[in-house]
């Protein structure tokens, strides 16, 4: 009789048992994070399905590879057993319930494994989505009730009984790993942790937004004047004194768009406001801000990072009714020229490509601050039903306008 599981079985026992870890402490984080949790959302499918094929390749080698004996009868061996019948349970089922949820979810999210599998929907009713949901969050807590049982258990038989039998499941009676591979598990919960993106909406620096802009000084009212009124070479000439201490006056600044901005937007729905923000976006920004003529602003919006703050109203957001992520992964908008409209406050008429439509839009923007860092805050109503968003059943409440706005700090590139 062996003495201990075959090693395919042991490593496939520790390593499901740091992905479950991995799986439950990115699947709490999920509900608060909405869509800024949207490439979360694809790891926890892609390892929960990775979670389903290994155990279910475990079962195959269960019946496989010899096992050691039973070591215990009694209720205590009849415990013992159960509590691994419902670790199997739990093992396939959460995956299943996960994958029922998903596909019986009102707004279909694709799902792409590891990036590269697309994972088909089951054929279920849509009517069985609150019960997969709630089987989903449910089964988490019964595995950790099983977890808890099981691994008294194994603590049980070293300490106290002394009979060895957790050596059935640590190679090579090795002491080192009697430690490491139960801590493996406690890896799985903070590698979860870890990347998680950090709270509240501070954008992910995504491939750092690119901001570029010219830049003199524009310290009042008058220049700003000068500025609208007259050729940029006069501006120039009255800002001599500051631009001496700046880049000569030559082609217009490019700017880089510092982490930390947000672009924001709110929408009136049934008489509540419903706001939101996009976690992903990078501009490139030329722009001289005594002589926006010049100015070539182009922003580009990751639209599967928009959030409100609500699962249920994120999950719906890429899909077909709203923002279409899978046809239309981003939204651009494009300013060649810019226009001043007063002191430091400017408007760029450009175009707004919005899932597949082109259309001319509007937008206003004001500067602060000064030389080389600039904070730039803006704002844009934009006509949704132009760009094909919220046409549907669950867009009745909605306003016709959406009101974005818009808050980053600009950095001169040198
Ligand atoms: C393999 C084991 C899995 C475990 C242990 C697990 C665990 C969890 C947990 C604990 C939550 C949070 C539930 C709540 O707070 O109510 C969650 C949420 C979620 N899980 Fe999983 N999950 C697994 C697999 C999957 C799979 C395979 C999918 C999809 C293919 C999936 C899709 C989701 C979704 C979409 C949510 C969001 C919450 C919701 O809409 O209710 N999960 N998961
Ligand atoms: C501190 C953590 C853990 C320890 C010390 C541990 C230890 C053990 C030991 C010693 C056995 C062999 C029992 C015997 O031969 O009678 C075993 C079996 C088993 N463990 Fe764990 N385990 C841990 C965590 C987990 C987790 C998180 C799961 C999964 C969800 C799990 C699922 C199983 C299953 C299903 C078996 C039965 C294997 C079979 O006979 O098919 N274990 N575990």
């Amino acid at each position: 009789m062996t003495q201990r599981y075959s090693l395919v079985a042991i490593i496939l026992h520790w390593a499901i048992a740091a992905l479950l870890a991995f799986q439950i402490a990115v699947g709490w984080a999920l509900e608060d994070l909405g869509a800024r949790g949207f490439s979360l959302y694809q790891w926890h499918k892609s390892v929960g399905m990775l979670i389903l094929a290994l155990t279910l390749v475990r079962i195959a080698v269960r019946y496989w590879k010899p096992r050691p004996a039973k070591l215990e009868g009694g209720w205590q061996g009849a415990l013992a057993s159960g509590v691994h019948v419902g670790l199997y349970a739990f093992m396939l089922g959460a995956p299943l319930t996960g994958w029922a949820l998903v596909s019986t979810a009102k707004v279909q999210v694709p799902t792409l494994l590891f990036g590269v599998l697309p994972l088909p929907h089951l054929p279920l009713p849509a009517a069985s989505h609150t019960l997969a949901e709630n089987g989903h969050g449910l089964l988490a807590w019964l595995g950790i009730a099983l977890f808890l049982l099981h691994a008294a258990g194994a603590l049980r038989h070293h300490f106290l009984m002394g009979d060895g039998l957790i050596w059935r499941m640590v190679p090579g009676r090795s002491t080192a790993l009697l430690v490491a591979l139960p801590a493996l598990i406690l890896g799985g919960v903070v590698a979860g942790r870890a990347i998680l993106p950090a709270p509240q909406a501070a954008p992910t620096p995504v491939p750092p937004p690119v901001a570029e802009q010219a830049d003199t000084e524009i310290d009042n009212l008058a220049q700003m004047e000068a500025v609208n009124a007259t050729a940029p070479a006069d501006n120039a000439a009255a800002n001599a004194t500051q631009a001496a201490q700046e880049e000569p006056v030559g082609p217009p600044p490019a700017w880089t768009v510092q982490p930390g901005g947000r672009i924001g937007f709110s929408i009136g729905n049934d008489g509540e406001t419903i706001k939101g923000s996009f976690a992903k976006w990078t501009a490139a920004i030329v722009m001289d801000p005594d002589h926006p003529d010049s100015a070539d602003i182009k922003v580009t919006i990751d639209m599967a990072s928009a959030s409100v703050g609500d699962a249920y109203k994120d999950g719906m957001l890429p899909g077909e009714e709203f923002f279409g992520v899978a046809a239309h992964p981003t939204a651009t908008f494009v300013a060649k020229g810019a226009e001043a409209t007063g002191p430091n406050r400017y408007r760029a008429s450009g175009t707004l490509t919005l899932k597949g439509v082109s259309k001319p839009q509007a937008i206003r923007f004001a500067l602060s601050g000064k030389d080389a860092v600039r904070k730039v805050s803006g704002s844009a109503t934009i006509a949704r039903s132009a760009f094909g968003v919220g046409n549907g059943d669950s867009s009745t409440g909605l306003t016709p306008q959406v009101a974005l706005s818009f808050d980053f700090t600009a950095k001169r590139k040198e």
